[in-house]
């Protein structure tokens, strides 16, 4: 038996429950992994709140780090005592231990600790994704992107100092500003105290930005699509204030614009690409580009609390359960 956070309703953070479960043997092309850090990552709450559909009871949580502790059948690729991490596969990450497919196991590098693996997993090759797949950035470019002191905002950040980008960063906080800017965004606007669009425009002496990368959606979307130069692209990747319904003829009004809403399973597989992403992400994190450690962490039976505080906007950086 081992214990794990299940969920048997959609609501608040309340239906997080702490259980035992069985966790078997793994299956033919299965491992059993021993996680020691889970991430928290908004997609959780939206799964929690049913804006993502989930069967009920389920697990919850797709991020996680650990040791393969069991080998199935037919795989070939990893042995007791890897250290891996994931960011696909069935929900249920709020474990101390769970048997995983192989296929989305990524194994990790020495030079990087399982305190450190646990924070960019999935926010890492989100940023990877964004920047290098879904709009590939290049040196120069100016880029407007939201919650920048957020979990994949930290690593957005350094990420696009890597690459030689300005990046335009909004924020929910003065103390949000301060470690945005230290992370490496060169321009940080407070959105609860200043109107973004028009500092945007300030800072583009007018132009507005190429690219958006809007994590927000709701309160930030329409004020997004402003800030966009002609022909420009919004990237709408998460809903933290809401969902957004828009009329698509604004693109046309607003300067033939270009919106995508990406999803990483489809940019992350075939697993060669998710293996090139993660090596891409980790040369990176070993090169010193990108440092990261938890923003705050919680003991797995706190997921709710985790949750309340992420949910509040009450989270820098990355949060972490540690089982
Ligand atoms: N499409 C994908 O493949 C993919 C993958 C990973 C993550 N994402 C998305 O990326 C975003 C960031 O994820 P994360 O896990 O790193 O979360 P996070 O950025 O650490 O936390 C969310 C942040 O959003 C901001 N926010 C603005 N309005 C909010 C509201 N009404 N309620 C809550 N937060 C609000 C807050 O920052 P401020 O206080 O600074 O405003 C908050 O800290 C999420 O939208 C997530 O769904 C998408």
């Amino acid at each position: 038996m081992t214990l794990a956070i299940r969920f048997h309703e959609t609501g608040g953070p309340e239906v997080l429950k702490l259980e035992h479960v069985e966790v078997g043997a793994p299956g033919p092309g299965q491992v059993r992994v021993r996680h020691t850090g889970i991430a928290v990552n908004f997609i959780d709450v939206y799964f929690r709140i049913g804006r993502y559909p989930a069967a009920l009871p389920n697990g919850l949580g797709s991020d996680a780090v650990g040791v393969v502790e069991a080998v199935g059948p037919g795989v070939t690729f990893l042995a007791e005592g890897d250290r891996v991490g994931y960011m696909l596969g069935p929900l249920g990450a709020y474990a101390e231990a769970r048997v995983m497919p192989a296929d989305v196991l990524i194994k990790l590098p020495d030079g990087i600790s399982d305190r450190t693996a646990s924070t960019i997993i999935m926010k890492g090759l989100t940023a990877q994704y964004l920047f290098r797949q879904v709009y590939p950035l290049k040196a120069g470019d100016t880029i407007l992107y939201h919650a920048a002191a957020g979990g994949v905002g930290l690593i957005a950040c350094q990420w696009a100092r890597a690459l030689g980008v300005t990046m335009i960063g909004t924020v929910g906080s003065d103390e949000k500003a301060e470690i945005a800017r230290a992370h490496g965004c060169t321009h940080v606007i407070n959105y609860n105290r200043e109107n973004f669009v028009e500092r945007v425009k300030e800072i583009t002496d007018g132009r507005g930005v190429p690219v958006v990368y809007d994590s927000v959606g709701k309160d930030t979307f329409m004020g997004s699509l402003d800030c966009l130069q002609k022909r420009g692209t919004l990237v709408s990747n998460g809903t933290t204030s809401g969902p957004v319904v828009f009329d698509v003829t604004l693109l046309a009004a607003k300067g033939s614009l270009w919106i995508t809403r990406p999803a990483m399973v489809d940019y992350a597989l075939p697993r060669s690409n998710m293996l090139k992403m993660a090596d891409e992400l980790f040369d990176l994190v070993l090169q010193g580009k990108i440092k990261s450690e938890p923003g705050q962490t919680y003991a797995l039976s706190d997921a709710a609390e985790a949750h309340r505080a992420l949910e509040s906007r009450g989270t820098i950086g990355a949060t972490v359960l540690v089982p």
